[in-house]
């Protein structure tokens, strides 16, 4: 089944780091727009001579200095910094209109600048605006910035930017914007930040920052921008930070936050972004918030312990875009107000202990009718049980994503669920769905996850699901499905995932579904009442990584075409009625794991390549009717990861496996011919005196020589990673690796 929580957890549209980004470069251009427009006399008094009037000026010399700093100029930004030109006309440089040969302004965003940052800049005493965001600029930042006491702007972000944060940056209590996110700044945040009291927005998040955020962050009073997030900040969140009357983003989403949050920050008016996420921070939310936080539009509390009742006055924020609680501990109904929010656009509750039982339970679903733009909606892994309202059906057209897994939901899919005609993620996995699956859901054509499983549907799979193109994964594992396969799952191209395990299907396995060209994790049609051969079309899922059909009645021969799925790792045929031997062509497969072809009709020897399949970890070939020697190496040297029982005549092995010894073995010696047996003797005698004889020549030449390391051979140089590994590593690219990536929520 698709359990993967995160819907696209609090994703959005923008990621939030760009949107970050883009809001410093917005800042920029407005400001520019400002500087430029009251500067532009400043172009106009340049003259021929301007160039060699003011060649010996502080500013200058430091300029020259800043630029042999710069190692790499992809964009030849800087090839306008030269004699011919005037320097107050350089590119990025602004001069004061008043104090000529003054730089009041340096922009050089986003330019692809490589170097470290010359502590000249330090002497350019008039600068009001430093911006360099966005380049590869990887000194420590200078402390002789601390000297330019009419800064106002300082955008170091998206840089290389290493050390400390200056804790000298008292300089210029004219700060406005200091912005030095998406850096490698390590260290605390200097006390002495906060004594910059026209500073307005403050931009520390994505860097290696520690300790804890400082109390007197209070005394920042004109503060609007709080951005802290992604680092590795502790302790508690001061209670001064509700002094910070005009905040309107606190983003402090990916520390190691504990504690509550002090009950002042609920009632700064002027909050719009609240976002905490991926913290331990505990506590329940006052049930008056959406009163004392008026203005709110997203609030993020993912991945945190806080409890107790979603508050009903949400729906008086009536701005309210983004809610986005999942993996708390939050209880009770989920509030049928929440209609009230007409631009809500997502609401993610995912991994909470919400119920709702009976039909006052479910109001707030018809509640969200109301909310024309809804796009996301979760509701996994909760404790909703009783009939899902068919007013599901009536909830924006706009909603791409609806997931109820994990819940105790009954009844039927509705009818006009293809009213819902935008989704492209649908999961009701782990419910207690009945009734069959509407032929309608094929009309839900930009459908890309589609997830039944674990419910107790009945009746066929429709044809009209071959409708749904875009589909990469579908789960209608465990279910009561009946009837064949149909071939119509053939048109699915962009298949990843097909599990239709543990059903009652029957019939053949069409051959359609086993060309697929994009299933690569996984095919599983097991425990189904599949019968007919294994198509020989099988060798066509080259992407493949597992594929399991245990447990039907599938006969006829392995299929050696099987060796042309050549990174299948898991590759499960037991439980059913193959018979024949273990095809050869098979050693084509050297990524197997896994091999399981237990209680089928197996005859013949047990083939010697899988010795040499070197992933090859577990091996089940119980309950057939093989019969010879069993090797001793490869998977055969540890017992405890074959399986070779219920085969009554095989022999040999490693000890630990019980057999008795093999007769053969003088069998197969016997039968050699006689002319052999004497030239290979021979042979070999004379290839290892040939063998000796240059070994001694060939260490009389490298006596001298250091002996070269032992390198082991290339497979073993990398560790292998399987896919499943890499899925299981990431937490099933869930919400949670994607709010640590800077998903909307943050
Ligand atoms: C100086 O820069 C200007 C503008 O980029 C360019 O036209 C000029 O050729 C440059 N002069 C020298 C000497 O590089
Ligand atoms: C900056 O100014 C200091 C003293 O004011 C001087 O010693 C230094 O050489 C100057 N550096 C540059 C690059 O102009
Ligand atoms: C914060 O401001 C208060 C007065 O408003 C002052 O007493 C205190 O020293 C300031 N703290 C810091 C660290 O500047
Ligand atoms: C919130 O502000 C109101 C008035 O602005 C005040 O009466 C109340 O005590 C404050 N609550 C907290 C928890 O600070
Ligand atoms: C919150 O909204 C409800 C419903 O509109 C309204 O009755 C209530 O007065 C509001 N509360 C406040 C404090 O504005
Ligand atoms: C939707 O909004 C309308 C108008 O405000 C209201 O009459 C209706 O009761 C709402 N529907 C639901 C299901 O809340
Ligand atoms: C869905 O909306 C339509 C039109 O507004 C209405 O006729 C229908 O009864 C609604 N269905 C449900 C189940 O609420
Ligand atoms: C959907 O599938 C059915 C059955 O496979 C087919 O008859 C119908 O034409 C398809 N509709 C669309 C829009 O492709
Ligand atoms: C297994 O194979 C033998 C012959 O090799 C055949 O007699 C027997 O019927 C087969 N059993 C099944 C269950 O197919
Ligand atoms: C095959 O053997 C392995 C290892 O002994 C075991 O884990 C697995 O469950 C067996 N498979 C079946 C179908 O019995
Ligand atoms: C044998 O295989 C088992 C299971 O894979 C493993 O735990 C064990 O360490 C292996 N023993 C040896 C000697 O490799």
């Amino acid at each position: 089944m698709s359990n993967i929580s995160g819907a696209g957890g609090c994703m959005v549209s923008l990621p939030r780091e760009s949107m970050e980004l883009q809001q410093i470069l917005k800042i920029g251009l407005i400001l520019f727009f400002l500087w430029s427009s009251s500067c532009l006399p400043v172009a106009s008094v340049v003259d021929a001579t301007g160039a060699i009037r003011f060649r010996n000026d502080t500013d200058h010399l430091s300029l020259l200095a800043f630029k042999d700093q710069i190692t790499h100029d992809p964009l030849n930004a800087l090839s306008s910094w030269n004699d011919t030109i005037q320097f107050c006309n350089w590119k990025g440089v602004t001069c004061s209109w008043k104090h000529k040969h003054r730089v009041v302004v340096l922009d050089l965003g986003s330019l692809g600048l490589e170097g470290s940052l010359s502590p000249s800049i330090g002497n350019l005493t008039f600068l009001h605006r430093l911006n360099l965001v966005n380049n590869n600029f990887f000194s420590e930042i200078p402390l002789e910035l601390g000297r330019l006491r009419r800064l106002k702007n300082l955008i170091l972000s998206f840089n290389l930017f290493q050390g400390g944060i200056p804790s000298n940056l008292t300089y210029g209590s004219e700060l406005r914007i200091l912005a030095l996110s998406h850096n490698q700044l390590t260290g605390k945040i200097p006390v002495e930040i906060t004594s910059l009291t026209k500073l307005g927005e403050l931009y520390l998040g994505s860097n290696t920052l520690i300790g804890v955020i400082p109390t007197s962050i209070g005394n920042l009073s004109s503060l609007t921008r709080l951005s802290l997030l992604y680092n590795h900040l502790g302790g508690s969140i001061p209670d001064d930070i509700g002094r910070l009357s005009t905040l309107e983003f606190f983003r402090a989403s990916v520390n190691s936050l504990t504690g509550t949050i002090p009950s002042k920050l609920y009632n700064i008016s002027s909050m719009q972004e609240f976002s905490v996420a991926q913290n331990e921070l505990q506590g329940s939310i006052p049930s008056d918030i959406g009163v004392t936080l008026p203005s709110l539009q997203f609030l993020i509390l993912s991945g945190n312990q806080f409890d107790g009742p979603i508050p009903t006055t949400l729906a008086n924020a009536s701005r309210l875009e983004v809610i986005c609680i999942p993996d708390n501990h939050f209880s009770g109904r989920v509030p049928s107000e929440l209609g009230r929010l007409r631009g809500l656009h997502l609401l993610n509750v995912e991994k909470n202990h919400l119920e709702a039982g009976d039909a006052k339970g479910w109001e707030f679903l018809d509640s969200l009718t109301n909310c024309s733009r809804l796009t996301v909606l979760s509701l996994y892994d909760n404790m909703l049980g009783g009939m899902l309202p068919n007013s599901v059906v009536n909830l924006s057209s706009q909603l791409k994503v609806l997931n109820l897994n994990i819940n105790h939901m009954s009844g039927r899919i509705p009818h006009g669920i293809e009213n819902l005609a935008n989704l492209y993620w649908f999961t009701f996995d782990d419910n207690l769905f009945t009734g069959a699956i509407p032929e309608s859901i094929g009309k839900l054509v930009r459908l890309e996850r589609l997830g039944l499983s674990s419910n107790r549907f009945t009746g066929q799979i429709p044809i009209t699901l071959g409708n749904l193109t875009l589909l990469t994964e579908l789960y209608l594992e465990q279910n009561n499905l009946q009837g064949p396969i149909s071939p119509s799952l053939g048109k699915l191209q962009h298949l990843s995932i097909l599990d239709l395990s543990t059903n009652r299907l029957a019939g053949t396995i069409p051959k359609e579904i086993l060309s697929l060209p994009a299933l690569s994790l996984y095919l599983n049609l097991s425990d189904n009442s599949l019968d007919g051969s294994l198509p020989l079309e099988v060798g066509r899922l080259k992407n493949l990584h597992t594929l399991d059909i245990s447990r039907n009645m599938l006969s006829g021969n392995i299929p050696s075409t099987l060796g042309d799925c050549q990174i299948l790792e898991y590759l499960h045929l037991d439980n059913n009625f193959f018979q024949g031997t273990i095809p050869k062509y098979l050693s084509n497969a050297r990524g197997l794991q896994e091999l399981d072809l237990s209680h089928n009709n197996l005859t013949g020897p047990i083939p010697t390549f899988l010795e040499d399949l070197k992933q090859l970890q577990m091996l089940n070939l119980s309950f057939n009717h093989l019969e010879g020697e069993v090797p001793v190496k490869g998977v055969f040297e540890n017992a405890t990861q074959v399986s070779i029982k219920g085969n009554s005549r095989l022999c040999g092995g490693v000890p630990e496996l019980h057999l008795p010894a093999c007769p053969g073995k003088s069998y197969k010696k016997r039968k050699w011919p006689l002319l052999l047996k004497i030239v290979i003797p021979i042979a070999g005698a004379v290839l290892c005196m040939i063998l000796l004889f240059s070994f001694f020549i060939l260490l009389r030449k490298r006596k001298s020589k250091v002996n070269a390391p032992i390198v082991p051979p290339l497979e073993d140089q990398f560790l292998r990673v399987s896919y499943t590994d890499l899925i299981r590593a990431t937490d099933g690219f869930s919400s949670t690796t994607l709010i640590g990536r800077g998903g909307y929520v943050l």
